[in-house]
């Protein structure tokens, strides 16, 4: 019995595939890397903290110092309520986004299960785009019901599908992440809402990576290109620019009051602690509003980076503060990785199934607290080792 699945295993090892959760320590923008009773110093670029906001102990002191309430939760919101600080980010988020309401889950992969199960019921369907996110995926799968994947960005294949399925439906419903957190590319927003409307569809819209680093407010690329009013329910979490926990969907009264009764990871979980909600609260009250030029300098870094990749023949993409620097073979991903390790950068292997196969990366995750001098002494080694 257990041999099979350390056969499992094995196949992983072969196949240059098999993970294993490093032993380390964070400071600032650096991860100390141990072996033993040894450390060594990388510069952190696998990370989603994008704005530093996580790895800043100042501000960590400065929450702590006034916190008071609770550290957990104590059980699921339906069981034994609200208490004041649930009711008081969710209500700052519904002004923040102008929606009617929002509604915690326990992190952006709760909520977008919740989502997509919910949502997807038999007389529904879904189109997704082809590289949306597991959560997006497993919501999908939980719910049992029918699902269509489109070509990444390719909005003339999303309407063929539409046109093929959706008489056989009552519903439909389009899902895309904004930014594509593997490769770093941006939907077209304006687009997914032209199709919505033409379709009369609802369009969901995972902003978890686009969150805290675009639009003037960093509310996401929705309200950079002008569309909030027309995503109905729009998904982001609090675990990666936001520096906290958790994850929400802001929409309309009906949506979320839909989502309360249907969503699984809703009902059947404990919500999460109300220090994560407190600290969210916190950075999207006293320090979000106050980093637009770092979240600028942050997309201008990746640019010029993008840019000099290029110089050397490396094929990456996107628009964002994600950098892929696809490679193709998992070995070649995994070399590569292990020899900046070796010059001081903590950059991982992403390999299948969190890629598709044959284009195995190493996905560089700016942070705004990582100088372009950095990324050059970066760019410089990178294109020794390569
Ligand atoms: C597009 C997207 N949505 C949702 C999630 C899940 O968010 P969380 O880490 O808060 O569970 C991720 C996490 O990587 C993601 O990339």
């Amino acid at each position: 019995m257990i041999d099979f699945y350390n056969q499992e295993l094995e196949k992983l090892k072969e196949d240059n595939c098999f993970r294993s959760i490093a032993d380390v320590r964070r400071e600032g923008k650096y991860i100390y890397l141990r072996d033993g009773n040894t450390e060594k110093k990388l510069l952190n670029m696998s990370s989603n903290d994008y704005l530093g906001i996580n790895s800043d102990v100042e501000i960590s002191r400065q929450f702590v110092s006034t916190y008071k309430g609770a550290l957990g939760s104590g059980s699921a919101r339906l069981l034994t309520g609200n208490t004041t600080c649930y009711v008081e980010l969710e209500s700052l988020l519904a002004k923040l986004f102008n929606k009617e309401r929002a509604l915690l889950f326990n992190s952006g992969y709760h909520t977008n299960v919740g989502v997509f199960q919910a949502l997807l019921t038999k007389k529904s369907v879904v189109f997704s785009d082809k590289l949306n996110h597991a959560s997006i995926i497993d919501g999908l799968r939980l719910s049992g019901g029918d699902f269509f994947r489109y070509k990444h960005l390719d909005y003339e294949n999303l309407e063929a599908l539409i046109q093929k399925h959706a008489h056989n439906y009552e519903n439909i419903i389009i899902a895309s992440e904004s930014v594509f957190s593997m490769d770093g590319d941006i939907a077209d927003i304006k687009k997914l809402v032209e199709i919505k409307q033409k379709y009369n569809a609802v369009l969901v819209i995972d902003e978890a990576h686009a969150f805290g680093i675009f639009g003037r407010n960093g509310l996401g690329v929705a309200e950079e290109v002008g569309c909030l009013d027309d995503i109905d329910l729009l998904v982001a979490t609090f675990g990666k620019s936001i520096g906290s926990y958790g994850g929400f969907v802001v929409g309309n009264e009906i949506l979320i009051s839909y989502l309360i009764n249907k969503a699984r990871p809703f009902i059947f979980s404990t919500l999460l602690p109300e220090i994560s909600v407190e600290f969210s609260k916190f950075v999207l009250e006293t320090i979000l509003p106050f980093t637009y030029a770092k979240r600028l300098l942050l997309l201008d870094n990746a640019q010029r980076l993008r840019e000099k990749l290029r110089t050397i023949n490396i094929k990456t993409a996107g628009e964002s503060q994600i950098v892929p620097v696809i490679l193709g073979e998992n070995q070649k991903a995994v070399d590569i990785s292990e020899k900046l390790i070796d010059c001081g950068y903590y950059l991982l292997p992403i390999r299948h199934p969190t890629v598709p196969k044959g284009t195995a990366r190493l996905r560089i995750s700016l942070s705004a607290n990582i100088d372009f001098c950095e990324l050059e002494q970066f760019f410089d080694i990178f294109s020794h080792i390569n």
